[in-house]
């Protein structure tokens, strides 16, 4: 073996980290791998991911990193992604695993905290919070006023949860400690009669749920199944007056359709913390109307969510760089590709 080649085989793997994440998480990644970190504000262009990947045989990505086929194929050493997230709909799952590479995510750890915003929001748009905050700001607050920014009582209200895995059932826990009543449908569509951990939540048909709930959380990845799946017609099938929530992806909405239907009051108004695309442009129609209020995408952003998200991803990268699987593998069966030596 020539000593090119040796110092080659000694030498550590590389990972490149899209963002910058929490440090011990890093430390504990120096420890297996030479680490290279893209510390700007803003995620790393395409072309410039593509070029770091060629020499990486870890990528620790974030959900604004496009992984699909094309960038795959510049990656020949690459053996594991990790997203710092849940979701994963920014990656090419098919394309990936068939290139031998493993995906991490980072569930469990984010739930109780992207729940919390997505209650938060609903309180925001049902009692006008943001609006409320910008009217004050604006200097129009004039008097107080027995019809002045009026809203839906959320307390007792019907709250649909449109997919029913850990983020949603934290939303109905949520909603039930206010004494909502709720409804939900699984992320199939279909309905799950199981003794449910949230007393008195009820699986109803999507379409039952749009006809009763005050309130409707949407708790789905997006896939192509779920691409729009709340439309036009979904909308003329809700209460007058109801609110929708949204802190899962922002393609589960037809967003042309939502305008539509806030702009002719059928809504009553929705909160979002996510769009599509994102970030929404700053001339988008939705951010004239009053009754909508939009977070940038801060599910997650607790401190202690976010931590733990970092140690989960590395955590995932260590254990393939030692022959495993991902903790928490999103493609258990692909077989990882053998280690380049050079
Ligand atoms: C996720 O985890 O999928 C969020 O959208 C990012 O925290």
């Amino acid at each position: 073996m020539s000593r090119i080649a040796k110092r080659r085989h000694k030498a550590k793997p590389r990972v490149f980290v899209t963002r910058a994440i929490a440090s011990d998480a890093i430390a504990k990644l120096a420890r297996h791998a030479t680490v290279e970190v893209w510390d700007r504000e803003t995620p790393p262009p395409y072309a410039v991911l593509k070029r770091r990947v060629r020499e990486a045989d870890a990528l620790l990505t974030m959900v604004t990193d496009k992984i699909d086929a094309p960038l795959i194929a510049s990656a020949p050493r690459l053996r594991v992604i990790s997203n710092l997230a849940v979701g994963l709909d920014n990656i090419d799952i098919e394309a990936v695993t068939r290139a031998g590479i493993a995906v991490g995510h980072t569930p469990g750890v984010l739930t109780e905290a992207t729940a919390d915003l997505a209650f938060a929001l609903l309180m925001a748009a049902a009692r006008r919070v943001a609006q409320g905050d910008r009217e004050v700001r604006a200097g129009r607050w004039r008097t107080w006023g027995p019809a002045v920014m009026l809203g839906p009582d959320v307390f007792g209200a019907t709250l649909g949860i449109i997919g029913w895995g850990k983020i949603g059932r934290a939303m109905a826990r949520r909603g039930s400690g206010f004494n909502m009543r709720v409804v939900y449908v699984t992320r199939s569509g279909g309905r799950r009669n199981s003794s449910d951990e949230i007393a008195g939540a009820k699986a109803v048909s999507l379409k039952r749920l749009l006809a009763i709930s005050d309130f409707i959380s949407l708790h789905v990845p997006l896939t192509p199944e779920t691409r729009h799946l709340i439309g036009t017609n979904e909308f003329a099938l809700m209460k007058r007056g109801a609110i929708i929530i949204n802190t899962a992806r922002g393609g589960v909405i037809d967003q042309k359709a939502l305008y539509r239907s806030l702009k002719s009051g059928k809504l009553g108004g929705v909160g979002l913390d996510v769009t599509d695309p994102e970030p929404i442009a700053p001339n988008d129609p939705l951010l004239k109307l009053p009754n909508v209020v939009i977070t940038p995408h801060i599910g997650s952003a607790s401190y202690s969510s976010r931590y733990n998200m970092a140690l989960i991803a590395t955590d995932n990268i260590i254990a393939v760089l030692k022959g495993g699987k991902p903790r928490f593998c999103a493609n258990p069966m692909v077989r990882i590709r053998p280690l380049l030596r050079v």
